[in-house]
């Protein structure tokens, strides 16, 4: 590492974390808390409301967002969490109350968590369509609007998602693209084509993300993330208490963490269709990795700059293959059903993603090794009395037929 980079990193920041009560905001919370950098936590809870709508509760028992904060507080392992007196904020509807806190606060970056992150939950109904739609892209909207008044220096990193891109049959460069056509050269967005609804979302978000940097001059990082798997983080296992929500059904659960549980449940993985549908994944610890990398290292006033935040690329069968070998060793019997895909998408294509743009910043992956399944599984094993198996199959389809 250069010294410029280190002297960067040490350097302690205010940080506001939209949707700190989430799978991925309370760890990265913790992560620059236990670093020193001053950390506001906002959430309107709306994931844990939206879990009970869809008995999709995650696997380990996970204290109210205050009574993490007070246990943090409790344990000394960094700086104290800030919640707000209002920390029940929804960024979409309440723009004045965000206002306030951006103005009081002045963060000098902003990780942007807050939104409904489920596609099967986008194609549930129309209802639930819009209700992503509108709290993705009205709460964006308003951290934008906000910036622009009163923190028009601060950086925002957001997160949006790999599946933004779709499966085109050329590489997916990093959120840009150097076209020539009939005879002339342009750098544009890269083309997008979202798998569902909740995507859909997230490329809106992109657009009005460069458009605000390009017309206002504010600063943004667009984390194009892959799938995140994993349970753990250093600050995670600090107490019983601080664990994060883990999820496994067929609305919240991400790829590999339900082969998990269905392996240690005891009953077949169940890949959606031919199972080569190929996907960028990466460790939650890079989750937080490369957000940090994002924050340390901020866009310059106009940039828009996307990076495509996945460390490694499997097809979905390989995941269950993997998962299947390490719980044969393990002594689980394990089987891997084909059964019908509920999504509309290619189930065997070609995917080539760049991913350089943070690792060329430092990132050093945790890759998905064997011992990493085994060390997720026996996890899960200790909470198997508490896997539902009626929220695993999936129940939304993308289409009737
Ligand atoms: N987990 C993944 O594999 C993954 C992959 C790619 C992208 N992402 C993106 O990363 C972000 C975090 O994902 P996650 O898995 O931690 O999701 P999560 O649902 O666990 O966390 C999101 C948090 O934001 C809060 N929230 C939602 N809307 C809000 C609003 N209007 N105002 C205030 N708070 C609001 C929710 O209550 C929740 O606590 C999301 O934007 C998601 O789309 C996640």
């Amino acid at each position: 590492m250069t010294k410029e980079k280190s002297k960067k990193r040490e350097k302690k920041m205010r940080i506001i974390v939209l949707g700190g009560d989430g799978y991925l905001g309370w760890p990265t919370a913790m992560h620059f808390a236990r670093k020193g950098h001053e950390v506001v936590i906002l959430d309107n809870l709306s994931k844990r409301r939206m879990e009970e709508e869809v008995a999709g509760e995650p696997l380990f028992r996970r204290p109210t967002l205050q009574k993490r904060v007070r246990l943090w507080r409790e344990v000394k392992f960094g700086r104290e969490i800030i919640l707000p007196k209002l920390n029940v904020l929804d960024i979409a509807s309440n723009y004045g109350a965000l206002l306030d806190i951006l103005g009081e606060f002045k963060p000098q970056a902003i990780v942007h968590y807050a939104e409904q992150p489920s596609a099967p939950y986008s194609m549930i109904s129309c209802a639930r369509a819009v209700n992503t739609e509108v709290n993705n892209i009205a709460g964006t909207l308003n951290v934008l609007h906000a910036m622009k008044n009163v923190v028009p220096e601060a950086h925002l990193v957001k997160l949006g998602t790999m599946g933004e891109y779709g499966t085109p049959d050329i590489d997916i460069e990093e959120g840009w693209i150097d076209i020539e056509h009939k005879g002339r050269k342009a750098r544009m967005l890269y083309p997008k084509q979202p798998g569902s609804f909740y995507h859909a979302s997230k490329v809106a978000d992109s657009v009005n993300i460069e458009f605000a940097c390009r017309v206002w001059g504010l600063r943004a990082t667009d984390l194009n993330q892959g799938v995140v798997y994993g349970i753990d983080t250093p600050e995670t296992k600090l107490h019983p208490e601080l664990v994060t929500s883990f999820h496994y059904d067929a609305v919240f659960g991400t790829a590999l963490n339900r082969f998990i549980v269905q392996a240690v449940a005891g009953i077949p993985l169940t890949v959606y269709g031919k199972g080569g549908q190929k996907r960028g994944f990466l460790n939650i610890m890079d989750t937080l990795q490369c957000v940090e990398i994002a924050v340390m290292n901020p866009a310059k006033e106009g940039e828009f700059r996307v990076f495509n935040q996945f460390t490694e690329t499997f097809s979905v069968m390989e995941l269950a293959n993997l998962v299947s070998r390490v719980a044969s060793k393990r002594g689980y019997k394990v089987s891997i059903d084909h059964i019908k895909n509920p999504r509309v998408e290619k189930e065997e294509h070609y995917y080539n993603a760049v991913n350089s743009a943070l690792f060329s910043l430092g990132l050093k992956p945790h890759l998905l090794t064997e011992e990493v399944v085994d060390g997720m599984m026996q996890k899960a094993h200790l909470a198997v009395k508490d896997i539902d198996l009626s929220v695993i199959s999936p129940n939304v389809f993308w289409r009737r037929s």
